[in-house]
């Protein structure tokens, strides 16, 4: 998805812009640009594909001395990846970067045709930069133009805008998409749509809220709202650099993946205690007034969702429903306030999802996000949010933050559950012990790698993989065939095993790939009589579990626990390396696969 940088000061500005814009890589792109202003000379570069063809083209320029600059990566939605629609996009005598969508964009751009204005580009961003200047030409001043300018666009967008007119400033302006600005001890001031590129450069950083909008020159970062100059108290930018670099791993999905059991213990700490779990950050929440819970999210963290509704009506007896986010909005849903909302999101950002929050605050309902980005829009819009703490993800394919997201609803599970009296205390023994288990349990350990290394190359080839499992084993069976599509580009599907055989079972042969989740304790006997039905038709089995099942052509001998929760884990970290393996056989880009971006904040 989009992301922008910008700066205003003496230093060299071609670096400071080209290494904002690599933190910001992990979110997906593919185009760049770039656009520095010094005085009333204004020098733009862009490049499609990757970072490294922007910089190419600007090796011989360097920008020294006072001046200021903008740069964005696109990932394409108006309009096709060529360096015609990368922005930054131009008018007569400023430039503009812009995350979001301008829904009224069409009318915008005829309206500014009829006036005389010439458009190069087919994106919905153009018409920014064009509107400010005609709106220039009626109020004479950059500021009110700006003003006007923003008050007239529908839609969702986070936007730095700079103009010959008055070449020391960033004008920018936050609807609907984050953006972030920071003054630094040399009265510089930079700007991003998230935290990693202003690590290093500023402490403090004010998170622009919806409807604010300004301008900063050197020194000064003036915000208004509705007209009106406002005070924003800046807040303590996080500094753990660290999670943003590979460490000796080749990919950051790698890194990721063998980074879960360091974030499921830093998940529970202070939440799980020596005889209960307890969330602080849910205190103020009566459990008592809600008889359901709705759970609303997208992709990997709609999987654990699924896994959510499980767990709280096996173990809080809370009756549960899930929702993909896309869809709930435009269903009309039925939201009553005795219904307890949660939204699950690794960005905090995704445009469905913070939609549905929306709806469910506009309901009236107590809203919960859980969510691995503090201060990413859901974690503001929210009532309580709840951190997974996974750190920084920046491997497309979701893996650390989908296993936190899980072990945090395990733990509210539970936490509901004791306060509503539905447990007892050795149930809740039993349960504790498992979750101090799983951050064992997940660490991957070097005979799985290779033995999932060595499997790979069996099953690079055929017309299809199914993922089944039964029970919170589905969503995981769904899981793993969405990271195995993400990254290999081959056609997986998750079903719940039991499900087979009213109609998928006529896809099988040997050419079917089935990968089978058969865990110990849960529903064992059930799923090995499912997989037993697909061996008959000569399906390929590659099957997980503790218990031999000598039907299967390739077998992964997962550790003999008691709790299926602990090998819900274990099969979670297997499923993520077999999908790893198969995308680098193949020879594909592991951590920003084609198509794909890592925060989707458009609809
Ligand atoms: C996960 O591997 C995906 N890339 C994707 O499905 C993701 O989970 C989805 O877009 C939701 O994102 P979010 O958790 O940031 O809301």
């Amino acid at each position: 998805m989009c992301g922008i940088v910008g700066f205003i000061g003496d230093k060299e500005k071609k670096q400071i812009l080209i290494d904002g814009l690599r933190e910001l890589e992990y979110r997906g792109y593919d185009s760049a640009g770039i656009a520095v202003m010094d005085c009333c000379n204004i020098s733009v570069f862009k490049a499609v594909g990757k970072i490294v063809n922007l910089e190419h083209k600007m090796k011989d320029v360097e920008f020294n001395g006072f001046g200021v600059g903008i740069g964005h990566t696109r990932w394409a939605t108006h309009g096709k990846p060529t360096e015609l629609n990368a922005h930054p996009h131009l008018g007569e005598f400023s430039y503009v970067v812009h995350n979001g969508i301008i829904e009224n964009y069409q009318e915008l751009k005829t309206f500014l045709i009829s006036k005389g204005r010439v458009f190069l580009s087919q994106t919905d961003t153009e018409v920014i930069v064009h509107l400010f200047e005609y709106n220039l030409s009626l109020v004479e001043d950059c500021f009110n133009a700006f003003e006007k300018t923003i008050n007239e666009l529908k839609g969702a967008f986070a936007i730095l805008l700079m103009t010959k007119k008055e070449s020391d400033k960033i004008f920018f302006a936050k609807q609907g998409s984050p953006l972030i600005v920071g003054k630094s001890n040399l009265n510089e001031i930079y700007f991003s749509s998230s935290d990693a590129p202003l690590i290093g450069h500023v402490d403090d950083v004010i998170y622009l809220e919806d409807g604010e909008y300004g301008f900063a020159k050197l020194s000064e970062i003036s915000i208004f709202k509705n007209f009106i100059k406002i005070d924003v108290a800046p807040k303590k930018l996080p500094n753990n650099k660290q999670f943003a670099q590979k460490s000796g791993f080749r990919f950051f999905m790698e890194k990721e993946i063998y980074e879960q059991s360091q974030v499921i213990a830093d998940t529970m700490i202070g939440r799980v205690k020596d005889s209960l779990v307890h969330f602080e950050e849910l205190e103020n929440i009566d459990i008592s007034k809600f008889n359901s819970i709705k759970i609303c999210a997208c992709g990997t963290s709609y999987h654990s969702a699924l896994v959510g509704s499980y767990l709280f009506e096996r173990v809080s007896k809370i009756q549960t429903s899930v929702e993909i986010a896309s869809e709930f909005r435009y269903k009309e849903p039925l939201l009553h306030e005795n219904t307890l909302f949660i939204v699950i999101s690794q960005s905090g950002e995704t445009a469905d999802t913070l939609e549905a929050l929306k709806m469910a605050k506009h309901a009236n309902m107590i809203t919960v996000a859980i969510c691995n980005v503090d201060n990413s829009s859901m974690v503001r819009v929210a009532d309580f949010s709840i951190l997974t703490r996974a750190g920084i993800e920046k491997g497309v394919a979701s893996t650390k933050a989908f296993t936190t997201q899980v072990m945090v609803l395990w733990m509210m599970a539970l936490h509901f559950a004791q306060i509503k009296k539905v447990v007892n205390s050795e149930f809740i023994e039993k349960e504790i012990l498992a979750m101090r288990e799983s951050s064992n349990i997940i660490k991957v350990k070097e005979f799985y790698h290779e033995k999932v290394k060595r499997l790979s190359k069996r099953y690079l080839h055929g017309h299809g993989f199914f993922f089944i499992g039964r029970d919170v084993f589905y969503p995981l069976a769904l899981e793993g065939a969405l990271k195995l599509k993400e990254i290999s580009y081959l056609h997986a599907e998750g079903y719940p095993a039991g499900e087979m055989k009213h109609g998928p079972i006529a896809l099988a042969d040997s050419e079917l790939f089935t990968v089978a989740l058969m865990p110990k304790n849960i529903l064992h006997d059930k799923i090995k009589s499912n997989v037993e039905e697909l061996s008959a038709r000569d399906a390929t089995i590659l099957s997980i579990s503790p218990i031999e099942f000598n039907l299967s052509d390739d077998f992964i001998k997962t550790t003999d626990t008691e709790h299926f929760m602990l090998e819900f884990f274990e099969m979670s970290m297997i499923l993520q390396l077999f999908a790893m393996e198969i995308s680098i056989r193949l020879g594909n880009d592991v951590d920003m696969p084609r198509n794909l971006a890592k925060s989707v904040t458009v609809e």
